[in-house]
């Protein structure tokens, strides 16, 4: 088997595990009104590449050098994909992208109307917060740990993180925006959540503070890597294999990096970022950072 078929199929092991852990995630017996739980349910199923799920698990793995904490960052994994779910849904909204396809199926406001798809993206960021909670409670994390990220996820997914980086999207315009104003929409948007993951994963580990700083290192490149990616894809991917429609961008005016620098720059940045990604990695000095890097070099590769 090559290289990048083993680290598809450890991507796939990871999704299914992050799947039959989802589908248990809402607790049975609270009340909830049927519209809203199978509005966030259509979402949550919907499928998607489980990328942040899984790189919490394979952070926490390469800390640590041993399967043993899965069980611990499977919630907190959960969680992510709670935040990335409800995001995604915000983001195909008529306010916002007004897109029609998402994950290979109509988008969520497209189902259910648009007042369910953002109380289920309200519900899906919420959600998200008692997971970790859960996770400190069942003693799968300690309560310290559970502290620091649940902080991290409020600043990374919030105004200073990913909401700022979203906002700034909408408020960014193709021909006025620079590159350094980009940079920051696709920080905070996308590279946000990726830090998160990859640095939960580190503290459940058992990171220390080094190793922290060199995962949010590779978590920024990786993630900046990916944004540009995603919009490479919008112009050149194959809308079947994506699951969403392509040329979202400049159908939305959206400044991207292939439309400020050209898509053979834009490629090279995403070679370079990956680079400097690995580079932390190998400096930290993890047990098991093989996985880690994998990821990255599959990242440049994906069509979808
Ligand atoms: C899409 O994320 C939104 C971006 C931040 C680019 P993904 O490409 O990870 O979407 P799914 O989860 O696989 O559907
Ligand atoms: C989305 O960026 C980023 C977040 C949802 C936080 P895009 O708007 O480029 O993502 P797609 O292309 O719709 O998946
Ligand atoms: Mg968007
Ligand atoms: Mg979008
Ligand atoms: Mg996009």
């Amino acid at each position: 088997m090559s290289e990048q078929s083993a680290i598809q199929q450890y991507l796939k092991q990871c999704a299914a595990l992050i799947e039959s852990e989802l589908v248990k995630s809402l607790p049975a017996a609270w009340d909830v009104p049927e519209q809203l739980a199978q509005s966030m349910f259509y979402s949550l199923e919907a499928g998607g590449k489980r990328l942040r799920p899984a790189l919490i698990l394979t952070a926490a793995e390469a800390v640590r050098g041993s399967k043993a904490s899965y069980d611990a960052s499977l919630p907190v994994a959960c969680a992510v994909e709670y935040i990335h779910t409800y995001s995604l849904v915000h983001d195909d909204l008529p306010a916002m992208d007004d897109d029609d396809y998402r994950r290979g199926k109509l988008t969520n406001h497209k189902v259910f109307g648009e007042a369910m798809a953002i109380l289920s993206g309200d519900a899906l960021l919420t959600h998200a917060f008692y997971l970790v909670a859960q996770a400190a409670k069942n003693n799968g994390i300690s309560a310290e740990t559970a502290l620091h990220i649940v902080e991290d996820l409020a600043k990374l997914a919030g105004a200073p993180g990913m909401v700022g980086g979203q906002a700034a999207d909408m408020l960014g315009e193709q021909g006025i925006t620079s590159i350094e104003e980009l940079e920051y929409i696709h920080l905070h948007k996308t590279s946000d959540l990726i830090v998160f993951s990859v640095t939960a994963g580190g503290r459940i580990g058992g990171a220390t503070e080094r190793q922290l700083e060199l995962l949010e290192t590779y978590g920024r490149n990786i993630g900046l890597a990916f944004q540009i990616q995603d919009d490479i894809l919008d112009l050149v991917g194959d809308e079947q294999k994506l699951g969403k429609k392509t040329n979202s961008d400049v159908e939305q005016n959206k400044v991207t990096y292939p439309f400020l620098i050209g898509l053979n720059e834009s490629k090279a940045q995403v070679e370079r970022l990956t680079q400097e990604a690995k580079s932390a990695v190998l400096e930290a000095g993890f047990e098991k950072p093989e996985r880690l890097l994998d990821i990255a070099d599959y990242l440049v590769q994906r069509d979808h």
